[in-house]
């Protein structure tokens, strides 16, 4: 059988790349990676050891020392921080708040960029983050860049938080977060939020979770089809 292909889904919080790239990852039995799981957990760390965000020296040692593990759950991908399952921590308003700070540090990015490109090395696997088709995979054959309106994203992150029975704030200061987390991821200096030049641009706002999933699954066929 066919070597699996690197599949890059990248683009802006909450645009659905996470739930999406799951599925897509099921249906061609790939390797689902959530990197921002991994930005994540080193926030978390960081925090739990009192080490404030703007050492960027502290955070990136941190960085290099802890263990992130991934497991494939029943419903959602389960993380571990040093062996200590940390999925829904990951997920709470302290570590959203602090994690754009942590992504900006250079050598945390240097850190999570070789972690990842091992994870990916041997193909068969969907990726999703924010620089994952410019940055960590450049050469992957099958790079989308999903994109949605701040509004329709902030209402998604509403009901799934709610979903999950996470304390969440108003749709409207959840709408103001992520804008504010726009910004930063695309104007932080390195590996910024941008579209690859060969990325596929798809916009959800108006599109079911399945018709998204038909949408990528056609074009890693295709690609698969022209390589093989
Ligand atoms: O996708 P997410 O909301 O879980 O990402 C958390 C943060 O990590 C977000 O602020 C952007 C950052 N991130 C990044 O800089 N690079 C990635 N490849 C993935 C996430």
């Amino acid at each position: 059988m066919a070597k699996g292909l690197q599949v890059a889904i990248d683009g802006p919080a909450s645009a659905g790349k996470s739930t999406v790239a799951k599925l897509v990852a099921k249906k061609f039995n790939y390797v689902y990676c959530d990197t921002g799981a991994m930005y994540r957990t080193v926030t978390l760390a960081a925090l739990n050891k009192g080490i404030d965000v703007a050492d960027h020296e502290a955070v990136a040692a941190l960085a290099k020392e802890i263990t992130i593990s991934f497991k494939p759950g029943e419903e959602e991908q389960r993380v571990f921080l040093d062996g200590r399952e940390v999925t829904r921590d990951i997920r709470l308003p302290k570590v959203a708040e602090n994690v754009s700070a942590v992504a900006a540090i250079p050598a945390v990015r240097t850190e999570m960029t070789n972690q990842q490109r091992q994870i990916a090395a041997a193909g068969g696997i969907v990726m999703d983050g924010r620089d994952i088709g410019t940055t960590v995979l450049p050469d992957a054959p099958v790079k989308i860049f999903m994109v949605a309106t701040a509004h329709e994203r902030a209402r998604r992150r509403y009901v799934e938080n709610k979903a999950k029975g996470i304390d969440t704030v108003s749709l409207e200061e959840l709408q103001k977060a992520i804008e504010l987390r726009d910004k930063k991821d695309s104007t932080r200096k390195v590996s910024p939020l941008t579209q690859a030049p060969d990325a596929v641009r798809l916009d959800t706002t108006n599109l079911t979770i399945d018709e998204v999933v038909d949408e990528i699954s056609k074009i890693i066929k295709k690609t698969a089809d022209e390589l093989a």
